[in-house]
């Protein structure tokens, strides 16, 4: 049988073995689907070792994203843009994807009912969370980018490497309009909010939050302000989704999945 698995550190409460068998049984798709924990030390050896143990594929989550990016000798263009690779072909050479961004705009255009195309977008953050879903929002024809972070320097930075959009502080946000907001901070994490200008988060603005599983105080204050919300448990699933694609090349329905991650 065809096995594949996720790394990470920790992986101990990983969904994605979950949401990868309920795919398989869904497409009847004969595979295992595993956990790796390594730690960055371990990570090369550890996907090494997978491989050449017949593992066909891998799922990469934090820390290491950017570290697959690196070990990989193929990569597709969506994860050249990322600088980042959660999704593993171990064939001859290790080909490595992103389908971070492809699940955020699915989760928001087919999950949410929420079309992209021609919205100001404002994305939240500047690290690696932030920067793996920057191309797919561009290509989803959004007709504003901003993105905005605690750093502006790193914000700036991060734009300059994307053409159409442009990056600075929280304060520079005042009085700037937006349709839709995306968290892509680790705040949420902390339980920290965002010091965001008031009047961005305000009704008829969506709101979503890459971070699941927690009412954080970025939902929070959007919910106070009449916001339209979205946590990130969609954008897990549809990733998932996009990564089964690539490895098996057949795209499983989500609705059932996420419905029932939703009321566990
Ligand atoms: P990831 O790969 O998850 O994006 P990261 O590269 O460490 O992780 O980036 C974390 C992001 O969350 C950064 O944009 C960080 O802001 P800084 O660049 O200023 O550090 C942001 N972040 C984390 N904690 C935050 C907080 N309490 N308030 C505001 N931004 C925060």
């Amino acid at each position: 049988m065809d096995r594949y698995a996720v790394i990470g550190h920790p992986v101990a409460h990983s969904r994605s073995p979950w949401i990868h068998e309920r795919f398989a049984r869904a497409t009847g798709q004969a595979l295992e689907y595993g956990r790796i924990e390594a730690s960055a030390e371990a990570f090369a050896a550890a996907v090494e070792a997978f491989r050449r143990s017949g593992g066909k594929g891998l799922n990469v989550t934090l820390p290491h994203k950017e570290a697959a990016f690196r070990l990989c000798r193929t990569t597709s263009p969506r994860a050249d843009a990322a600088g980042a690779v959660n999704t593993l072909v171990l064939g001859e050479p290790i080909f490595g994807d992103n389908t971070d961004g492809a699940g955020l705009v699915r989760d928001v255009e087919a999950n949410e009912g929420y079309r992209l195309r021609g919205r100001r977008v404002l994305l939240l953050g500047a690290g690696g969370a932030a920067r793996g879903v920057i191309g797919a929002l561009l290509a989803a024809g959004v007709a504003r980018l901003r993105i905005a972070n605690r750093t502006a320097e790193r914000a700036r930075a991060l734009a300059e490497r994307f053409p159409g959009t442009s990056g600075g502080g929280f304060a520079e946000l005042a009085g700037d309009p937006f349709d839709v907001v995306v968290n892509a901070t680790s705040a949420g994490l902390q339980d920290a909010a965002l010091p965001l200008p008031a009047g961005l988060l305000a009704e008829g603005v969506l709101a979503y939050e890459m971070v699941y599983g927690r009412d954080t105080p970025f939902l929070a204050a959007a919910r106070a302000a009449g916001a339209r919300c979205r946590d990130g448990l969609g954008m897990l699933v549809e990733q998932a989704a996009e990564s089964f694609l690539v490895w098996r090349g057949v795209r499983p329905q989500t609705r059932d999945v996420l419905a029932e991650l939703r009321g566990a």
